[in-house]
This record gives C-alpha cells, structure tokens and sequence, in this order.
C-alpha cells in the first residue's frame, strides 16, 4: 500500500468536544452547554464544560500532533467563542485563542482544515429561533466572513457545516441539542442550514484568498437492503434521502429531487423553499468532506429508525465489540457513490473515520481501533489507485473526547485522556499511525 506523496494524513476533532472553558475569557453559551446542563439530556448528565481541557493545553496537543507527524488537522471553531450572542459583538479573545492554535500548527509544518460549525450553535440564536429560523443563512454568513477576514492567508482549507444531518437530530428528533422533536421544523432547519452554507461559498469567493478552498462535510452511511424485497429497497431509498442525498442533490444537482418532494409534500414536511436558495445551494465549492464510518442494513420487516443509538439488534455482520459493524469497503463506495451518482470530479478528503474503544476494552492496548483504521485505509488506498481525486484522511479522533449525548462514554482517540487528571496518554495506535505515516502506507 502506497499513498501519494502529496496525500494528507491527519485527525479531527471539534471545538465543544474538546475545548472544554465553556464560560471562559467572554464565550458565550452553545445549544450544547445548555443540554449538557439539561437533567436527562447527556450520559450521566455530566456536561462538556471541561471537556478534554484543549483550550488550555493546545500546545501540548499540538506537541502531540507534530511527534504523529501529521500533514493536517480538522478542528473546528466555536462560533459562541467568537461572537457570544451569535451576531454582532466580537469576543476577541476568541479570536485570539484560535489565532495561537493556527500559529502554531503552521509553525509545526501542519496545514490547519477548519470547520466553522460543528454543531455548537450560540445559545442566542436559538433564542431567535435557531437553524429553523430562515435568518440564520445571514447570521451564519456574517460570522463565516469575519473568520475569512481574520484568517485569510494562514487558513488554507475551510469546511462551512459538519454533517448536517445533526439539524434533523436536534429539531426533528431531539435526541440532541436543541432537542426539539419536529419533524416539519427539522426539514426547515437542514434547509436553512444548505442556506448558511451557501451564504458562507459566496462570502469567500468575495475576499480574495488565493488558492484557499472550501468546502462541506457530509456523512454517508450508506443503505443496504437486507434482501431483495423492493419494499427493502424502498427504505434504503427512502433513508438515503432523508439524510445525505438530502443535502447531496441540491449541493451537487440544484435541486431536492422528485422522490423527496413526491414524499415530503403530503407529508407536510417540505420544506419552504424560496425563489433562488437552491442556486445558492449549489454554489460551486472547491472540495468535499466526506466522513465514513461504516454502513446500514435495512429491512422492512425490522426498521430502526434510531440504528445509531442502538448497538445491538442491528443488521449486517462482523461487528467491532463496540456494536459497529466493519465494513471498510463503505470508505470506496462513498467515494464513488459522490463521483459516479453525483459526477463530482473535484477533491475529496475523508474528514473524519474512526471507532470508539469497547466498554470492556483495554484502555491503550487499542488493536481493534488499528484493526478499524487499517480496513478503511485498504479501501481508501484503493480507489486512490483506480484514479479518484481522494486527497487527504483524517482519523476521528485525536483525543479521547466528549462524544455529544453519550458524554464521555465513548472514546474515539488515538490519545486516551484521563477523565479525572485529564492526562494524556498515547494508545498502541498512535504509534502504528504514526508508522503508517511516514511509511505512506501499512506495512
Ligand atoms: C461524527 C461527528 C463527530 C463525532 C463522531 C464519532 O458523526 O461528526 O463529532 O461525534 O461522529
């Protein structure tokens, strides 16, 4: 296995599961500190508010990149870091913060990916409605352009929305923050969030960034029937585009498709969609983030709606201890599936793979994480030889960190971090990523 020699290797992570300083030097309070705070909402109801303390040790996680030998890192920023009430008035030292971490990944030789939303919304602008909230398109746009002013030159790869999918989590299911569970107003706000995002294209092709690029995160689980009764095939249909072909067809096609608006219409929940946002949807970016983690069987007879949540009862076979089936192939599918469904040509990155440790696992000794990596890494590597424009891999995660409703119960790094003392510790597949690294290739 031999990667190019101008192929990225990095990790990724994202500002709320990392950061922790939830209410520190002027940041103002995210959607998802005030779930964590929510009785009920979060394992353990233990919030984020330390998290993995990343806001005051990034140098010595940066140490820690640097000895992996990384070309890049993802991470994101906190937009209620930046600006506490969501528009208007500007915590600099939010800025600042974000300002010494990108200092100092380019001083270690790391090309810094930036995603400006993962899913830490200010609590002020869900108090004005939020992602179902039309206006947040502007909202978004304006935080997204002072970024690109601040940044311009030192960042050279933005990601405008991670996963997308999570609006429908959090206001048509309410399993995450904000937790409203409205199906109507969980269409609105993936519609309005393919707004943001276009608002946020055309904000950066205004500021003259030479050879800068941006670009979207989309995760694909794809669907595969269970048999080949078409009533299976109808849900797989049916589950794809109720999650990434949702955002796929108006981003690469301009236009939600017939089998979307056929169903969601009489169903009510259609969303409202004006003179002009599906151009500005399908606004051309320069690459696509997409994350892989592993596929869905589905079966009529057996529909799961919330698979995810689930570990057990699920569908498939060779299941990971952790209840995730590994089928590293998806990696290749994904990859084609955007080239051969969607005729990208342009530059894809995986931008986030990775597994979370069993319960029972030992702590460092990670060789079902290496096992994980290894599988995707063949796939990828592969289609990489059959000629698609795949550039760069990140691995979720780098730390062990707080994964969202399931706290710190699940944990994705290649460093296990002390939940107490917060200290980090490398586990057996730093070392071995490490090695694939340098190598550009497993041995
Ligand atoms: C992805 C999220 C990321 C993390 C991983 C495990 O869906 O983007 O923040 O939670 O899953």
């Amino acid at each position: 296995m031999a990667f190019p020699s101008d192929f990225l290797f990095g990790t990724a992570t994202s500002a709320f599961q990392i950061e922790g300083a939830w209410n520190e030097d002027g940041k103002g309070p995210s959607i998802w500190d005030t779930f964590g705070h929510t009785p009920g909402k979060v394992y353990r109801d233990v919030p984020a508010d330390v998290a993995a303390d990343h806001y005051h040790r990034y140098r010595e996680d940066i140490a820690l990149l640097r000895e992996l030998g990384v070309g890049s890192y993802r991470f994101s920023m906190s937009w209620p870091r930046i600006l506490p009430e969501g528009t208007g008035r500007v915590n600099r030292a939010g800025l600042d913060f974000y300002r010494r971490l990108v200092d100092e990944l380019l001083e270690a030789g790391i090309s810094p990916l930036a995603t400006l939303y993962h899913w830490d919304l200010p609590q002020a602008l869900e108090d004005r409605g939020g992602w179902a909230n039309r206006d947040i398109a502007l909202w978004f746009r304006d935080y997204a352009a002072l970024v690109f002013e601040e940044f311009a030159g030192l960042v050279p790869r933005w990601a405008t929305l991670n996963e997308p999918i999570s609006m429908w989590v959090g206001y048509g299911m309410g399993t995450f923050a904000p937790g409203h569970a409205d199906p109507r107003l969980g269409k609105q706000a993936m519609h309005n969030a393919l707004l943001a995002h276009g608002e946020a294209v055309r904000a950066f092709r205004e500021r003259d960034a030479p050879g800068a690029e941006i670009g979207i995160v989309v995760d694909i689980w794809k669907r595969h029937p269970a048999t080949d009764n078409p009533a299976d095939q109808a849900l797989a249909d049916r589950d794809e585009d109720d999650s990434f072909r949702f955002f796929f067809n108006p981003l690469l096609k301009g236009a939600y498709g017939e089998r979307i608006v056929e169903r969601l219409t009489p169903e009510g929940t259609m969303p409202d969609v004006l003179d002009g946002d599906l151009e500005l949807i399908a606004s051309p970016v320069d690459f696509l983030g997409l994350n892989v983690y592993s596929r869905v069987v589905v079966s009529a007879e057996n529909d799961n709606p919330i698979w995810w949540e689930s570990d057990s009862n699920r569908l498939g076979g060779n299941f990971l201890d952790n209840g995730l089936e590994f089928y590293p192939r998806a990696a290749y599918d994904a990859i084609r599936l955007v080239r051969d469904e969607y005729g990208w040509q342009g530059p894809v990155y995986i931008t986030e793979n990775g597994t979370a440790d069993a319960d029972d696992a030992d702590p460092i000794d990670d060789q079902e994480r290496i096992r994980y990596v290894r599988g995707f890494l063949e796939w990828i590597e592969r289609a990489v030889r059959e000629g698609a424009n795949v550039r760069g891999y990140y691995l979720w995660s780098l730390l062990d960190n707080y994964e969202w409703n399931a706290g710190f119960s699940k944990r994705y790094g290649i460093v296990h971090v002390d939940p107490d003392t917060l200290k980090r510790t490398p586990k057996a597949s730093f070392a071995w990523y490490r090695d694939v690294i340098s190598r550009r290739g497993v041995a």
